[in-house]
């Protein structure tokens, strides 16, 4: 087993540090001459134009990426999204018709719930797309379109490379919708690309400096309850960074749209009580420092993740870990990789079993 660790301690600590590697895989057959090549995918502009909303379907860290992809495909496509949770989709009556496109995100391909939400979408009819890792999987045979993951085998509980791959699979998906609606400017499109192409690159500056955020995880790591926030597509970010702190841990943790602060949260922080801060998209900037401002004044302790440059963000957080300067929209593939290495650290200073977390397991393949 340490031969296959490659020399890390943990796998999850080397699948983290394979991201770049799988970020660069899952593009390099797709994007092609400045042009997104999904041919595994096929969607006409009819059915895009006849399905009226995009269904996304999974669990857990495939349930965040699915958050991203309904912010980036609404944004870039204007195609309405809804985004389930299987085991909720299952039991409900959903609506749902022939013309729909399904979108299934699987790392497995072998989640009960996802597996019998996506049997109904074929039931009536729906065309459905999954995202996957494990080729061969039931998802991938069952599906009408698949598009891999190209992360390679993820043995961690936790994942990593597999949301970050997942990510990249929303992007492109995104723009080849936005492209074939004839939504998206040629300019908007090529910069877009451009930033994609870049993200392995960035990826691995934030493995290459990892200091502040080991220190962060060292200062917090006694902490009872710790907090995410963020807005946009930092909230999106926020719900898998808490999740991914929680399963490895065993801390008690909560994301929270930064906004609805005011409408709960904030009687929950303590003098000392870390709030992890994401503060990446543009326009929302000024409104995510002003919810700095308001659990400072409660006495939390703030690590907060912004672009490189933004060092007004100094003067509020007490701690801040700063990503490369991309494109805002592409922003969670690289702040996602902060808050893996954060938990990471954080259940090694606990002493937690990091790969096999207590009561959960990599693919929950019964009810
Ligand atoms: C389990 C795993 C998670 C995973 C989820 C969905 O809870 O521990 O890491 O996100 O299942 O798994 P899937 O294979 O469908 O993506």
């Amino acid at each position: 087993e340490s031969a296959e660790k490659g020399g890390y301690q943990h796998f999850m600590i080397k699948e983290i540090h394979e991201e770049p590697k799988a970020l660069r895989d899952t593009m390099a057959s797709r994007i092609v001459d400045g042009k997104v090549n999904l041919s595994d995918l096929n969607v006409t502009r009819e059915q895009l134009e006849k399905a009226g909303k995009i269904i996304i379907i999974a669990c857990g860290t495939a349930y965040h990426a699915g958050v991203v992809g309904k912010y980036v495909i609404e944004k870039l496509a204007r195609i309405p999204v809804d985004v389930e949770i299987a085991s909720e989709f299952r039991y409900k009556d959903p609506l749902i018709n022939e013309d729909n496109i399904v979108i299934i995100i699987s790392q497995s391909g072998e989640t009960a719930d996802t597996l019998a939400a996506m049997r109904m979408c074929k039931k009536v009819g729906a065309k459905v797309i999954a995202i996957t890792n494990v080729v061969g999987s039931t998802v991938s045979r069952e599906a009408d379109h698949v598009v891999y993951t190209w992360a390679g085998p993820e043995i961690a509980v936790a994942s990593t490379k597999a949301y970050t791959t997942q990510l990249l699979c929303m992007y492109m998906m995104a723009l080849d919708f936005a492209d074939k609606m004839g939504r998206i400017s040629a300019d908007e499109y090529q910069r877009i690309i451009e930033e994609i192409r870049k993200l392995p690159e960035l990826a691995q500056e934030i493995l290459d400096d990892k200091e502040i955020i080991q220190r962060c995880a060292d200062e917090t790591f006694n902490a009872s309850s710790i907090f995410y926030m963020g807005r946009g597509l930092d909230y999106a970010v926020a719900m898998e960074g808490s999740l991914k702190l929680k399963e490895i841990s065993y801390i008690h943790s909560e994301a929270y749209a930064a906004g609805e602060l005011k409408h709960g949260t904030i009687a929950l922080i303590e003098e000392g009580t870390p709030v992890v801060a994401l503060a990446t998209q543009k326009g929302l900037f000024e409104k995510t420092l002003s919810n700095i401002k308001e659990v400072k004044a409660r006495g939390a302790f703030v690590i907060a993740v912004a672009m490189e440059g933004d060092t007004e963000i100094e003067k509020e957080a007490d701690r801040v870990i700063y990503i490369p300067r991309v494109y805002d929209i592409l922003a969670p593939v690289l702040v996602v990789i902060p808050l893996q290495l954060y938990a990471y650290y954080v259940a090694v200073a606990k002493g937690c079993d990091v790969d096999k977390p207590r009561n959960l397991a990599k693919s929950v393949t019964v009810e």
